[in-house]
């Protein structure tokens, strides 16, 4: 079978070296291979932005900048903005007819996002957004989903949705896979679990050598280190998950040097600064390229999304067909 490749960011910022390592290396190499479809998904950031759309339209052309730059080939790959695909917010509604309320409360993500923003009441569009994805994916038919660990309960949640789509009516969708990245999670500059645009400790992907440099050597490391002669714990330390992420072949040399005390955190940092700058500096070469044409940028988006809707029109016509609502057959009024 062929495979057809999904994924997507939610549009709320800048994308960050926890995207890359994630998913987006990952479609970067997959587009090669495969048809690809990137979605900026700018409903689903509403869930949560709903109160400051601005930001949504702002990081619009930045996301798509960061695919550009990164690597995404718009000739390969397919960007397309959500809100203007109405199909997909029609195939919600129909999922959420059978999805219940307590699956989507115990989707481990939804759990663990609501607790990181402090929610104590859920609304109705965050709680459903998992439905919401699952259109995402269903629309497209796509087989392969790129995504970090995070999103896996999403995935897992698609899947089902899926198939008890067909097993009410008839089959229509594939059943979708996650695809992981090497590095499924990057851990936050200040030490925490996840690097995060909204807990500001994350190296955008846009970075300038001298603003990585400035966050690396800020960023927290083993807190029982105090002298360079004092053995340190490289398996808490984010620097070290970092040389794990972008310089594995040293890794294990750092991981040594670091236990025994044998290297200080201030050329470990400069050493991870330097290979992290290395990542970036063809993107950051490429970006310059793009930045100097906006309208081209508006077309590559604009021409996706027709793409897109094209094949969201076709799916959409097959599942009114399956669930016997197709009342006058394909194109009516057209
Ligand atoms: N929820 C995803 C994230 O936060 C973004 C997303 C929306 C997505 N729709 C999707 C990813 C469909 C893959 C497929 O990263």
């Amino acid at each position: 079978m062929q495979e057809r490749i999904l994924t997507g960011d939610r549009i709320t910022g800048k994308l960050h070296l926890g995207h890359y390592v994630g998913s987006l290396k990952n479609r970067v190499e997959l587009q090669n291979s495969y048809e690809c479809f990137v979605l900026l998904a700018d409903v689903q950031a509403l869930t949560t932005h709903f109160n400051h759309p601005a930001i949504v339209r702002d990081n619009l052309r930045n996301v798509a900048m960061d695919y550009l730059a990164a690597g995404i080939d718009p000739n390969r790959s397919t960007l397309f903005i959500q809100s203007m695909i109405p199909e997909i917010a029609e195939l919600t509604v129909y999922f959420s007819m059978f999805v219940t309320v307590n699956s989507l409360r115990h989707n481990p993500t939804i759990k663990s996002e609501a607790a990181e923003r402090g929610y104590t009441q859920l609304n109705y569009g965050f709680l459903g957004y998992p439905v919401s994805q699952a259109a995402d994916i269903a629309i497209c038919r796509a087989t392969l989903i790129p995504v970090g660990e995070d999103q896996v309960p999403h995935i897992e949640q698609t899947r089902k949705i899926i198939r008890r789509f067909h097993d009410l009516y008839r089959p229509v969708f594939p059943e979708p896979q996650a695809l992981i990245g090497a590095i499924p999670r990057l851990s936050g500059l200040d030490g925490g679990r996840k690097m995060g645009k909204s807990s500001g400790n994350a190296i955008s992907l846009d970075s300038s050598p001298q603003q990585v440099n400035e966050l690396i050597q800020k960023a927290t490391t083993d807190p029982e280190r105090i002298h360079k002669s004092d053995p340190g714990h490289p398996d808490i330390c984010p620097i070290y998950s970092y040389h794990k992420a972008f310089n594995a072949p040293q890794a294990e040399d750092i991981y040594r040097n670091c236990s025994q005390g044998t290297i200080g955190c201030s050329e470990c940092k400069a050493r991870i600064a330097g290979q992290i700058n290395k990542l970036l500096e063809p993107m950051n070469e490429r970006r310059e390229t793009i930045s100097k044409y906006p309208k081209q940028i508006d077309e590559i988006l604009i021409s996706g999304t027709e793409r897109a809707r094209v094949l969201a029109r076709e799916t959409m016509q097959e599942v009114r067909e399956a669930m016997g609502i197709a009342y006058f057959g394909p194109n009516t009024f057209q």
